[in-house]
């Protein structure tokens, strides 16, 4: 799991201005929040009195309010009111981290670190929310119990859907692919990639009125940062699914997926709950896989599994995934697994960069600058371009 990085906190419709919305992501506890003027706000959730969880508590003139002494916490996470302490002093402190937040696509985002603002990877557009021609489905939660990095290579793993993909007709890939490779194209903070697929499966899927040739199913995948997926499906030169995976790696076991399904096709709302059906058939699919992989976390090391050209993407993926952690932007699993009930902390926010005396320790890192964790992928796996 890597800081620094925009991550999907709740659907707008769950945060609200009366009651806290508390929630776990990066394996640690996070408070949300609307002020009077409807702008959502993301803290942390501990209270730096005596461990409190502000989210179980409630929000009063713009403050969420620890449940447990009342300590009552700005937007900013400075503490405004300590009860026991009627007229004194607040302590410089009394203070929590306070994220930066940003709300598109009907969620709230948090951008989980603490890079200064012209340093940050941006969140990622989607180019077809809102447009003339598309229509977005309302996000859909999927919970799944595996580790987010999991995932993400799922959906950039074009080998698989012959196999997994019943509904879509397992769609095997054309031969013109296996040799030529995936063609990556990159970007600063990800990459993409298309292929054609051809049906030697069963050729039947719960969409099959889409396509109008074999020949012009192209899909691409790709990724943005460690936790965004796209995958575009054109079924045909006019009809696609483009679709979105906004990753929140609750803790290393488990991953609560925001989806998003932009379709310019069947634009009718009744249409809705058809594109629905196939799509969480889709994802059902891939769960049951996902779900028992061994081991739960990517291997660190690509020598523990044998990766052939389809996997080409994974690779890639991987080397962006190093890159981050040589930045010293990766969470140091084995020390929070070893410090878990006696030490609680929390995500480093933009404000540390700028003040002293907090009362929580930041989040422990892998250390920057020493690229121990991935090996470079085995030269034959290595994708051109
Ligand atoms: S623990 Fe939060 S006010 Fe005491
Ligand atoms: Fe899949």
């Amino acid at each position: 799991m890597y800081i620094n990085f925009w991550y999907p906190i709740g659907l707008s419709k769950e945060i609200g201005s009366e009651k806290p919305f508390r929630t776990t992501v990066l394996g640690l506890r996070f408070v949300a929040f609307r002020d009077d003027e409807g702008k959502a706000h993301v803290l942390s959730d501990t209270c730096v009195h005596r461990g409190g969880s502000l989210g179980k508590g409630w929000v009063k003139d713009n403050c969420v309010v620890c449940p447990y002494h009342g300590w009552r916490y700005g937007t900013d996470g400075k503490v405004r009111e300590i009860p026991s302490m009627p007229g004194k002093r607040i302590p410089g402190r009394a203070k929590v981290d306070s994220y930066p937040v940003e709300e598109r696509y009907g969620i709230v985002f948090a951008f989980l670190g603490d890079l200064p603002e012209e340093e940050r990877p941006p969140l990622y557009t989607v180019e077809e929310f809102g447009q003339d021609g598309w229509r977005a489905s309302e996000i859909v939660i999927l919970e799944l119990d595996a580790y987010f990095e999991r995932s993400i290579e799922n959906g950039l793993d074009p080998s698989h859907n012959e196999f997994v993909h019943p509904t879509q007709g397992n769609p095997g890939m054309e031969p013109d692919y296996l040799h030529k490779g995936l063609g990556i194209e990159n970007d600063t903070w990800g990459h993409k990639f298309f292929v054609q697929f051809d049906e030697k499966g069963t050729g039947k899927t719960d969409l099959a009125e889409l396509r109008s040739t074999k020949s012009e199913l192209r899909a691409g995948s790709g990724h943005h940062g460690p936790n965004i997926l796209g995958t575009w499906i054109n079924f045909s030169k006019t009809n696609a699914f483009h679709q979105y995976f906004f990753e929140a790696p609750v803790d290393e076991n488990h991953t609560r997926i925001f989806f998003l399904n932009t379709r310019n096709c069947m634009l009718d709302p009744s249409m809705d709950q058809r594109a629905y059906d196939a799509n969480i058939k889709v994802a059902n699919e891939d769960m049951v896989v996902l779900r028992e992989l061994n081991p739960v976390r990517t291997p660190e090391n690509n020598v523990k599994e044998i990766l052939t050209p389809s996997d080409g993407s994974v690779v890639r993926y991987r080397e962006f995934l190093g890159e981050w952690e040589s930045r010293g932007w990766r969470i140091d699993l084995k020390k929070m697994r070893e410090t878990a009930g006696d030490i609680a902390y929390a995500i480093p926010s933009p404000e540390r960069r700028k003040s002293g005396n907090w009362v929580l320790d930041p989040v422990p890192l892998m250390p920057a600058e020493q690229n121990a964790g991935r090996m470079a992928p085995q030269a034959e796996n290595r994708e051109a371009g």
